[in-house]
């Protein structure tokens, strides 16, 4: 068993797929069309977003039936006293104190769930798009709200990596530099 801030091995390549996948989809998401009879670019974003719905299922299972300092109901901010620490964390971030917690906890953790959720989003609609719509035909009724929510991910996708990245930047220059690990660098 894990202390509750390392992640293991498992949930370390989970991330990595994420990182990889998510940031590839998101920078193609202007190309996902058939231009002038050419469907590379539609091609493109759809393998790269199928590898990213793969690495967010894998989140999602491990999150719900995976080790127990993954698992959502050991982490996600639901309860009132994970819910108090946010609010300390928001309060010492305005009187710009970086809050410095375990891996999950207080305000870095409904960050993160925020971002799979966001991420899950997308997965979710990019698959729905790829399965029912033609390429170069005109959504319809449901399916039009389906992209239109999945192309909110051209704003909500930079918003989350400006904070999560931003948070992980901030604390590699207050001396705690998290990311190595997460990203298989000793050290
Ligand atoms: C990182 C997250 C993602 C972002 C920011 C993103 C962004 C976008 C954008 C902006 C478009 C619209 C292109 C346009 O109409 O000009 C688009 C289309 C599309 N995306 Fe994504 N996408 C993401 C993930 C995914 C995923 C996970 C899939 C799953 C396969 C996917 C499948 C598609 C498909 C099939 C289209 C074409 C829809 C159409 O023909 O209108 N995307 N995406
Ligand atoms: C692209 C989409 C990304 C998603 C969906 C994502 C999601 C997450 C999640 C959910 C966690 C908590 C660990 C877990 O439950 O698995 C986490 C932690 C972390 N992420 Fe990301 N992440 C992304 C991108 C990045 C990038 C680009 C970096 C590079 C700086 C990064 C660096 C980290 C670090 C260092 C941690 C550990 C934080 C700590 O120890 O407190 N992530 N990420």
């Amino acid at each position: 068993m894990h202390a509750p801030d390392e992640l293991g091995t498992t949930s370390r390549l989970i991330h990595l797929g994420m990182v990889i996948f998510g940031i590839s989809a998101w920078l193609t998401g202007e190309l996902a069309e058939v231009e002038e009879g050419s469907r590379f670019g539609y091609d493109l974003h759809s393998w790269l977003g199928i590898g990213l719905t793969v690495f967010i299922l894998l989140r999602i299972i491990t999150g719900l039936i995976g080790p127990a300092n993954v698992r959502f109901s050991q982490w996600v901010p639901l309860t009132r006293e994970r819910l108090g620490q946010v609010v300390d964390d928001t309060r010492a971030l305005l009187i710009l104190r970086l809050p410095d917690r375990p891996l999950h906890y207080g305000l870095s953790g409904l960050v993160q769930f925020l971002g799979l959720l966001v991420f899950t989003l997308m997965a979710l609609t990019g698959s729905i798009l790829f399965v029912m719509l033609e390429p170069e035909t005109e959504a319809e009724g449901l399916l039009h709200l389906v992209e239109e929510l999945h192309e909110t991910g051209e704003l909500l996708i930079p918003l989350y990596l400006a904070i999560h990245v931003g948070a992980v930047v901030l604390h590699a220059l207050a001396g705690r530099h998290k990311w190595r690990r997460m990203f298989f660098i000793k050290g």
